[in-house]
């Protein structure tokens, strides 16, 4: 029998509008996120446009990709933006220390990039070098990239074959300062902060690295001491289904391993957005600084096989379903919540596509931003819900998660998440409006994809009528429901 639940949805709003660059990406120089998942260079056999991969790109795009950061990470804290620019063939190949420490030939530099982010019709986040370059070396990429003016910078871009300018609205001040990015205290990366993003004169949001251990003091003292210097502060949020030396596969795993990576976003990443948005309130009460995590995502132990510095792994429905529990979860916190950085776009982490050679596929995680493609730039709705439990062990927690949103044509769009693997649940919702769009559910816990059976995961069409008692959503075991309300 279906566990039952109880939904009264209202017209109020919840919070600001969600938005859209909290369906945002991350693709960083790390295994093949960068080079063979989305570059393959000009000459490659792999049909390409001026490098990127045409199917990989192809598919990107059904996303409307709002944003991307590049290109660390790690990574950028050790990158040299200036390695990346002039003939491709006279650029340096230079060891990623951080990731495998294999050569990277940086044949993907900044004009590569750009080129991609227009390809895709996104905005950029660039993450720039604090940790191991000066403040100057900052301070003249952003001018290279921006800057209009007779400069040596603006030529030297010209010369490197753009005349215009580019437009970058994001820019990171170093990242994860804590730790790769410079091993800093809280007190001297909030200095350094301060010192490096007062020479980046360009219009454009300035973003500091903010916590990713759950160390509360870094977003205390960023805030305190820094604020004034900023306009964002990143939170890192990765959701690990068991001790860091034992991760586990992203396949292969028991109902405890299920319900303990639920709750570790239901609870764990909730708290941790809630309780930085709380020193963020303290120390900032008029909301001027803005809550980017622009890292999460799922990090399982590396496929057997793979490079472990190359962080490949498999993605499942479990997956998907932590990326429809983290949207509800942001979906909450509109206030603060301004942009959010799936890591990462391709073969990294928890990834939209895998690729193999010429071949590609896409992922749980991949339709579940495609289901959820509605909610960007949508209002999210005030409900209340009544949820049985689902145990599991020594594990409790309510069996449904639901947001809702108005889009800004007026339509109202509800996201289902029933985190019970083997009990299928009924959410009465009262209202006399029928319900269509799609579900996502699998036969097995970790279902996947794979490259001889690219579409065994994905989602179908699902519709719900009201009865006499109003409409209610029947939701599969271990399912995401994404429905549009019919026009009362
Ligand atoms: O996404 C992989 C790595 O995780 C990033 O480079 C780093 O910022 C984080 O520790």
């Amino acid at each position: 029998t279906p566990a039952e639940a109880s939904l009264t949805l209202l017209t109020e709003a919840a919070g600001p509008r969600i938005e859209p660059t909290v369906y945002g990406h991350f693709v960083e120089h790390l295994g093949t996120g960068v080079y063979g998942g989305l570059w393959v260079g000009p000459q490659s056999r792999i049909p390409n446009t001026r490098g990127w991969r045409n199917d990989v790109l192809g598919a990107l795009r059904r996303l409307k990709v709002p944003v991307i950061r590049w290109p660390g990470g790690c990574f950028a804290d050790d990158y040299d933006w200036r390695d990346g620019i002039g003939a491709p063939s006279r650029r340096p190949v230079r060891l990623n220390k951080v990731w495998g420490n294999v050569p990277d030939d940086n044949r993907v530099g900044t004009h590569e990039f750009m080129d991609l982010a227009e390809q895709l019709g996104t905005e950029v986040y660039i993450a720039g070098n604090m940790g191991s370059m000066p403040p100057r070396a900052m301070a003249q990429w952003l001018e290279y990239m921006t800057s209009d003016s007779p400069s040596a910078l603006a030529n030297e871009r010209r010369r490197n074959g753009r005349d215009k300018p580019w437009k970058v609205r994001y820019f990171g001040v170093g990242n994860e300062s804590w730790g790769c990015g410079g091993h800093m205290r809280p007190e001297y990366a909030a200095d350094l902060h301060r010192q490096y993003a007062t020479f980046l004169r360009a219009p454009v949001v300035r973003v500091a690295s903010g916590d990713g251990e759950g160390n509360e003091r870094v977003t205390e003292v960023m805030m305190q001491m820094a604020r004034d210097d900023m306009d964002a502060i990143s939170l890192h949020h990765y959701t690990v289904p068991g001790p860091w030396e034992q991760k586990g596969l992203a396949t292969g795993f028991d109902r405890q391993r299920w319900a303990k990576t639920l709750q570790e976003v239901t609870t764990g990443l909730e708290e941790h957005v809630a309780k930085t948005i709380a020193i963020m309130n303290r120390h900032d009460p008029a909301g001027r600084v803005a809550l980017y995590v622009d890292e999460w995502g799922m990090w399982h132990d590396q496929e057997p096989g793979s490079n472990p510095g190359f962080l490949y792994q498999q993605n499942t429905l479990r997956d998907a379903m932590v990326g429809a529990l983290t949207f509800n979860v942001f979906h909450r916190h509109t206030d603060r919540v301004k942009m959010a950085n799936l890591a990462q776009m391709v073969n990294v982490l928890q990834a939209l596509v895998l690729t193999d050679g010429p071949r590609m596929l896409l992922t749980p995680t991949y339709h579940l931003f495609d289901l959820y493609l509605p909610f960007q730039g949508a209002t999210p709705l005030k409900l209340t819900l009544q949820s049985p439990r689902y145990t599991e062990g020594d594990i409790s927690l309510p069996a449904v998660d639901v947001t809702a949103a108005r889009a800004a044509d007026g339509s109202t769009h509800l996201a289902l998440v029933n985190l019970d693997p083997t009990r299928p649940a009924s959410v009465r919702t009262g209202l006399q409006q029928a319900a269509t769009g799609r579900v996502l559910t699998a036969p097995a816990m970790d279902s996947h994809n794979t490259f001889d059976r690219p579409g065994h995961v994905q989602p179908a069409p699902y519709a719900a009528h009201p009865g006499p008692q109003g409409l209610t959503l029947d939701l599969p075991p271990r399912s995401i429901v994404v429905v549009r309300l019919a026009t009362p």
